[in-house]
C-alpha cells in the first residue's frame, strides 16, 4: 500500500475539522463585531466569539492529548518539507493556545468577565486595567494575523501536495477513509 494513503485516526480528523470550522467562525465573529455590528447586537456577538474561542482552546488541548498517545501515520516526503510542515504545526498549536488566553485576559481587563456559554464564569485573574487591555488587544490582533499567515502556509502546502505532487496527503485528513495504519505508541 502507498505510504501516504494511510489516514489519521478518526478522533484526530474530527478534532482537526472541528477546530478549522470554529476558527473560521471565530474570525468571522471577531472581525464583524469590531467593525460592522450595531450596539444592540454587539454584546451578544462578543459573547459568541468568546465562547467559540474557549471551545477552540479546549479542542486544542484535546488534540494535543490525543497526539501524545497516537503518532500520525507515516509520511513519505523529503525531510525539508517534513521540517517545514512540522514547524507550522507547532506554531499553530502555540498560537491556538495563546490566543484564547490573551482574549480572556483582555476581556477581563476591559471589565467584561468571560462567562462560558453564559453558564461557567472564567476566573478573573487580572484587574480592570484599560492600558493592559489595550496592549492585550494589540497582541490579540497580531496573533490573529499570525494565524492567518500560518493557515495560508498550511493550505499552500496541502494544495501543493494535492495538485502538483498528487501524493494523497490531503486524503489522510478527509472523512470516509478508515484509519488503517495509524500507529499507536
Ligand atoms: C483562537 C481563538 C480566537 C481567534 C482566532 C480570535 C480572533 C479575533 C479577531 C480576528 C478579532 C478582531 C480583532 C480586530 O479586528 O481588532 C478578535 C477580537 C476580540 N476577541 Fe478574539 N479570537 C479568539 C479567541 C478569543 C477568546 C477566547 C476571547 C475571550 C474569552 C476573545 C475576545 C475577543 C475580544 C473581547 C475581541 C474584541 C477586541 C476589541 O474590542 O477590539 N477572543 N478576536
Amino acid at each position: 500500500m502507498d505510504l501516504n494513503s494511510r489516514s489519521y485516526t478518526r478522533p484526530a480528523r474530527l478534532l482537526h475539522w472541528i477546530t478549522a470550522s470554529l476558527l473560521v467562525l471565530s474570525f468571522g465573529l471577531g472581525l464583524s463585531m469590531t467593525r460592522f455590528i450595531g450596539d444592540d447586537l454587539k454584546i451578544r456577538v462578543y459573547g459568541w466569539h468568546e465562547w467559540v474561542g474557549v471551545t477552540i482552546f479546549a479542542a486544542t488541548i484535546a488534540r494535543l492529548v490525543w497526539r501524545l498517545g497516537h503518532r500520525p501515520p507515516p509520511l513519505d516526503v523529503p525531510w525539508v518539507e517534513r521540517v517545514g510542515a512540522g514547524s507550522v504545526y507547532v506554531a499553530m498549536y502555540v498560537v491556538l493556545l495563546a490566543q484564547p488566553i490573551v482574549g480572556w485576559l483582555m476581556s477581563t481587563a476591559f471589565g467584561f468577565p468571560v462567562v462560558y456559554l453564559g453558564l461557567v464564569p472564567l476566573p478573573q485573574i487580572v484587574e480592570v486595567d484599560r492600558d493592559l487591555a489595550a496592549r492585550l488587544q494589540q497582541i490579540h490582533f497580531a496573533l490573529a494575523m499570525t494565524l492567518v499567515a500560518l493557515f495560508a502556509a498550511h493550505i499552500a502546502g496541502v494544495l501543493y501536495h494535492h495538485l502538483i505532487r498528487q501524493d494523497g496527503v490531503l486524503g489522510r485528513m478527509l472523512p470516509g477513509r478508515a484509519s488503517r495504519a495509524s500507529t499507536k505508541r
